[in-house]
């Protein structure tokens, strides 16, 4: 009988545990992709009706310099929630069910933020950008606009595949 209740007491724990790192996660992708859709919507078009190119680059590098500590903490947040979820559900086979291709899709646009974020930005982005916006800043505002729409797209796609594939509903 007591066995029973320990049992108990661990597994709601273990409720407990899962639900915030559901909180810790979905709030941690509203602030990190809903500052990619400001990025992508709002400030990258002004950015791009400003009419010096110093000021152009002066701006965006400000805003995004900004951005960028707040998206690494949220996608480590998100990583690490994340992965606990997917221990304590045992659900390291999903991997292997096509069924399951919204967490596929979570890791890979973790995966692909997290080495924009953390190697491709410090260490080569960033010297490019003031490279190419020096010499043509139209091309590299479009450029950039445009990949900034791949990403935001592929994200929306997949917190609406995560959001229906965690509550059952299953499109394939
Ligand atoms: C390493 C990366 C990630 C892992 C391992 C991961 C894992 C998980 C797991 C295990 C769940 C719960 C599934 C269930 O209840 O059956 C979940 C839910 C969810 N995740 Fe992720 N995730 C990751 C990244 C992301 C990213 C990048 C996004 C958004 C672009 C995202 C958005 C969501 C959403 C919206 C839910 C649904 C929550 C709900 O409706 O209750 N996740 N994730």
């Amino acid at each position: 009988m007591s066995y029973h209740i320990f049992a108990w007491v661990k597994e709601s724990y273990k409720m407990e545990d899962f639900t915030l790192a559901r909180v810790i996660h979905i709030v941690a992708v509203v602030l990190w992709i809903g500052g990619v859709g400001m990025v992508t919507t709002v400030i990258i078009p002004a950015v791009k009706k400003m009419k010096s190119k110093e000021d152009q680059i002066k701006t965006f590098e400000q805003i995004e310099g900004k951005f960028a500590l707040q998206a690494k903490i949220t996608t480590l947040l998100t990583g690490l929630s994340g992965f606990y979820m997917l221990y304590v559900l045992d659900g390291w086979d999903r991997y292997l069910d096509y069924k399951f291709w919204w967490i596929h899709a979570m890791t890979l646009v973790w995966i692909l933020f997290t080495i924009v974020l953390f190697i491709l930005e410090p260490f080569v982005l960033h010297r490019l950008f003031k490279k190419y916006a020096n010499e043509n800043p139209g091309k590299t505002f479009a450029v950039m606009h445009r990949v900034h729409w791949i990403l935001l797209i592929i994200s929306l796609i997949t917190t609406a595949g995560a959001v229906a594939g965690s509550h059952g509903w299953f499109w394939v």
